[in-house]
Formats: structure tokens, C-alpha cells, sequence
């Protein structure tokens, strides 16, 4: 471990909610369900978001809509996170979230690529349609009492209206703090973020930035704050198979011990939570399910083994075995090879 002092941030607040240590997990579909948000919080995590979830499911009382919004007791502060392009069905959305009792703030996605999402109209599609996503942030800061935030991008593509642009939209339109993710939608998760792009929207907004795109290590969340100047820093990918990475930001150190056996228990607690959230959601939805709780949490859990796993040794065995494996116990046999292989 590299000694480090501890890195002095400011707590970001907007509205009622209050981030004491501003470095957040990004909402992830398929990956940020509650089992990895409650173990990046209790890394160091300062908030979480949410699972992606449909405005449109939520108006139609859809049981599954509301199994992907499903988030513990214990996780704060948390975003919940929604989709749509109707603002009629978005503010209704949002009083759900409110209702629920169980989030911080209701945040807008503006930002996802993903074609089920864009052809609809929604996601990032609004950011070609600015009228639009300032509509449904009004309509959305009307219907609620919690604080509202847009997670967004800085653009759709080069023809379509640019960061600034967008800003002054969600600012005028009442939003209460954006997340950018600094690169345009058309490039989904590739090429170099667009950090100027970024501190340019910062410096012309008042309500809270936070930062998002390109943070694979932790000194990069000290680099993003010098150059651009964002209240926050958002960390995605960097943090599948790594809630340490929360931890090592609050130190200002990377190179922290993780050794083979830390990564083997991270695993085993990781999926034993999947296994408990999978029991929870089973006995309050109606069935017949497809797979018991243990099953559907080995399916679930297997996205994120490739991560915990990542430089190890002689992996390959465990990953082509994933799709064998459906109970936990042969997880972590398989688990246990690769980690005696390694020690
Ligand atoms: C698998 C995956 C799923 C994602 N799902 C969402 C989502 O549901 N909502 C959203 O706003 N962004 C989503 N994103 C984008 C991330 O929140 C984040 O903006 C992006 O990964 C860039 O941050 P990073 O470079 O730290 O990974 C997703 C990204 C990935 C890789």
C-alpha cells in the first residue's frame, strides 16, 4: 500500500440531500443492483443510484418494473433513477419514487445510447429535443418534493445542440444538480472524455456538477476535480469487481492490498447478498419463477466474476465454466481453485 493522507473533499449538497464524501457509484443496468450498491457504500461510496427503470413501467403497475427499482432499507443516499419521454409519465413516475420513502432524490436519465432506449425517444434522444427534456424537468420538479437531478451526457453527436446548451436546459428548467458524462452519446462508453467540455459546463452553472468518464484509477478522481473543477466525481466501470475503489480515493491511494483471498471473500459476500435480494423479491411476487433464488443470483453474479477475477492467473477455467455454474457452492469451488492457483 502507498502511504497516502486522506483526500479533503467538500460534502455536496443539493435540496435535502446531503453527499458527505461526493465520489459516487454511476448507475450501471445489470450491474448496480442493491447487492453492489450496499457493498460500495459501505466502501466509501458518498451515494448510489438506483437501477434503470421505466417511467412507462410504472404507470402500468408492471411487477417487474418495480423489482428493478427495489432498493434496501439501508442504502443512502440513493437516486432513483428514471427513463422515459413522456412528462406526463415521467412526473408520475417520480411521485412513486417519492412515495416509496426509500430515496434521496429522483434523477432523470437523459443520457443512455442503448437503441431500446433512444428509438423510444428517450435517454439521450432528449438531448436532441431540448424543449423537451426542459419539460419534463418541470413537470418532474412539480410533481415532487425531493430534490431532482439529470444524468446526461454533453451531447448526442457533432449536429445536435452542444454542453452548454444543454446546461443552461437543465439549469432554467428547475433541476437541482447534473451528472455529465463527458462524451458525446453517439460514442456510448469509447474514446477519451471530453474533461474541457465538462469544466466548461461547471463554470457555467450554479447548481452542483458532478463529474463522470474516464476514472479508472484513483488518482484520476484528484485529476478530474483539478481540471475541471466538479463538485463530485462519478465512477462506473471501474468500480464492477472493485468496491475497494471507494476506499482508495477516501485514502488518495491506489495500490491498496487486495490480495487473492480479500477478492475470494468479496465474491462470496457479493453473491450470497444476490442469493438474499433473490429470496426477498421471490416470496412478494406472485411466480411461477423460472429459477430459484439461488439460481437466478449464480446467472446474475456471473457479469461480475470476469471483474473480480481481472489479472488472475489461469482465469480462463472459471470463466468458461460461468454458464455450468447455478448454485453458489460451485461458484466457489471453482473460485477456490483459481485462488489456490494463485497464492
Ligand atoms: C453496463 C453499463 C450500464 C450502464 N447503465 C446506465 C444506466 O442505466 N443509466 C445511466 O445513466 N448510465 C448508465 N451507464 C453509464 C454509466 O453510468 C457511466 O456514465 C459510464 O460508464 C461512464 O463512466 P465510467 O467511465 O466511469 O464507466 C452504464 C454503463 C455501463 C458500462
Amino acid at each position: 500500500m502507498l502511504a497516502s493522507q486522506a483526500m479533503q473533499l467538500n460534502p455536496l449538497r443539493f435540496g435535502t440531500v446531503e453527499i458527505d464524501f461526493p465520489v459516487v457509484l454511476a448507475p450501471m443496468a445489470g450491474y448496480t443492483d442493491s447487492a453492489m450498491r450496499t457493498l460500495c457504500l459501505e466502501h466509501g461510496a458518498g451515494a448510489v443510484y438506483s437501477e434503470l427503470t421505466s417511467a412507462e413501467g410504472i404507470r402500468r403497475d408492471s411487477e417487474k418494473t418495480f423489482q428493478v427499482l427495489e432498493t434496501t432499507t439501508n442504502e443512502h443516499p440513493i437516486a432513483g433513477h428514471i427513463f422515459g419521454r413522456d412528462p406526463e409519465a415521467m412526473a408520475e413516475a417520480a411521485k412513486y419514487v417519492e412515495q416509496t420513502g426509500l430515496f434521496d432524490w429522483v434523477d432523470l436519465n437523459c443520457g443512455c445510447p442503448v437503441k431500446k432506449v433512444v428509438s423510444r425517444g428517450a435517454g439521450a434522444a432528449m438531448l436532441k429535443d431540448l424543449p423537451l427534456l426542459g419539460e419534463i424537468i418541470e413537470k418532474v420538479k412539480a410533481a415532487v418534493s425531493i430534490p431532482v437531478s439529470v444524468k446526461t451526457r454533453i451531447g448526442f453527436n457533432n449536429n445536435t445542440p452542444g454542453h452548454l446548451e444543454i446546461a443552461k436546459v437543465v439549469e432554467q428548467s428547475g433541476a437541482d444538480m447534473i451528472a455529465v458524462h463527458a462524451r458525446l452519446a453517439k460514442n456510448f462508453h469509447g474514446g477519451d472524455p471530453d474533461w474541457d467540455a465538462l469544466g466548461e459546463m461547471k463554470q457555467t452553472l450554479k447548481i452542483p456538477v458532478i463529474g463522470n468518464g474516464g476514472i479508472n484509477a484513483p488518482e484520476e478522481v484528484t485529476r478530474m476535480i483539478e481540471s475541471t473543477g466538479v463538485d463530485g466525481v462519478m465512477i462506473g466501470r471501474a468500480a464492477i469487481g472493485n468496491p475497494w475503489i471507494f476506499k482508495e480515493v477516501k485514502a488518495c491511494s491506489s495500490g491498496f492490498s487486495r490480495s487473492v483471498l480479500e477478492r475470494r471473500d468479496m465474491m462470496a459476500e457479493h453473491v450470497r447478498r444476490l442469493v438474499e435480494l433473490n429470496e426477498l423479491k421471490q416470496t412478494g411476487s406472485k411466480g411461477p419463477h423460472r429459477y430459484s433464488p439461488e439460481e437466478a443470483a449464480c446467472i446474475q453474479f456471473r457479469t461480475h466474476i470476469p471483474y473480480y477475477v481481472r489479472g488472475l492467473f489461469d482465469k480462463k477455467r472459471l470463466l468458461m465454466k460461468l454458464a455450468q455454474l447455478m448454485t453458489v457452492d460451485a461458484i466457489m469451488e471453482e473460485v477456490d481453485i483459481l485462488v489456490e492457483k494463485n497464492t
